[in-house]
């Protein structure tokens, strides 16, 4: 994979409003969901505190909430109130 490129993972009618889609691509696991104007976002299907995989976690408005610590949002690759 070369870094900072666009790659096809997947057709964006896979992704569905308010649920979060996990894949592996690349030897990568990537979680996917719609924001609240539905656009697809992307990042890495793990949490920057434990690693746990955001994928089990839950759509909250822009955000994903990482299972762990509910009261971590995290958008794109920014995540506030990190312990
Ligand atoms: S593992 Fe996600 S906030 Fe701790």
């Amino acid at each position: 994979m070369i870094r900072n490129q666009w790659y096809v993972i997947l057709e964006t009618r896979e992704v569905k409003r308010g649920r979060l889609l996990s894949v592996r691509r690349m030897g990568r696991d990537l979680v996917l969901w719609r924001d609240t104007k539905g656009m697809v976002s992307c990042m890495s299907d793990r949490c920057i505190h434990r690693g746990v995989a955001l994928s089990a976690g839950k759509v909250k408005g822009d955000c994903v909430e990482c299972p762990f610590r509910l009261h971590l949002p995290v958008v794109g690759r920014i995540a506030r109130g990190i312990p």
